[in-house]
């Protein structure tokens, strides 16, 4: 029989991008093609844990034993991930907008001697209050993606977010959308740096890790 270190255990996984409309057409996001969460996923499920996924606006097919929940924008994805608690884990790899449109247009835009201006408004931070939350998963496990100093900002990010441990992403080269990824893993006790991997390969070694520190 295969074994399922993590039968019994809920894992909450976020993925993708948020999309944050401007009006019906036009949206506010950040680059992110969801491979890498959509990987994790997976490769929880596949250790035998009941896994949600909220995903982002992607086109990937959901991975097999996986719950999945759609959201579109920020404030969607933060009320669906705390509608999926209680949760022992949490790996919060989408790449949420930090912002979005203070007052979406009901209608587009249309082009005309003026150059709209468009008033922000910021995006609650999901993994900075799931670390504050009454319910805060016992592993909270967060993603950074850097194009430099990569384990600095990871380091800082572990501290001001209040996870366990942080997946520094070195985005530098051609990771985004692309099928391999190097990352470093940061945590209380110091930093680990993985080989560059493909993807899933990232996630397998990933959920692996997760199940030894449970
Ligand atoms: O601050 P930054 O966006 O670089 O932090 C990245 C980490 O925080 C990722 O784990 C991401 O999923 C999470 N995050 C979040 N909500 C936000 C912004 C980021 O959960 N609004």
């Amino acid at each position: 029989p295969v074994p399922r270190p993590l039968a019994g255990r809920h894992v909450l996984v976020t993925a993708g991008p948020t999309h944050e409309p401007i009006d019906p057409v036009r949206y506010i996001a950040n680059r992110s093609s969801g491979k890498q969460g959509f990987a994790i996923a997976g490769a929880l499920a596949a250790l035998g844990a009941r896994v949600t996924l909220v995903a982002g606006p992607v086109t990937l097919a959901t991975p097999a034993g996986v719950d999945r929940v759609d959201v579109e924008t920020a404030r969607e994805m933060a009320a669906a991930v705390d509608a999926a608690l209680p949760a022992d884990v949490a790996v919060l790899v989408a790449a949420v907008a930090d912002w979005r449109a203070e007052a979406p247009a009901g209608q587009k835009i249309k082009k005309g001697a003026d150059t709209p201006t468009l008033t922000l408004a910021e995006n609650p931070d999901i993994l900075a209050g799931l670390a504050r939350s009454d319910r805060r998963p016992s592993l909270l496990i967060g993603f950074a993606a850097e194009t430099e100093h990569v384990i600095d900002h990871a380091r800082a990010k572990l501290a001001r977010k209040g996870c366990d441990w942080i997946v520094a992403n070195d985005v530098s080269g051609n990771v985004m959308g692309g099928a391999l990824n190097r990352v470093h893993i940061i945590t209380a006790d110091g930093v680990e740096t993985w080989d560059e991997a493909p993807k899933d390969a990232v996630a397998r070694k990933l959920a692996e890790r997760i199940s030894d520190a449970l």
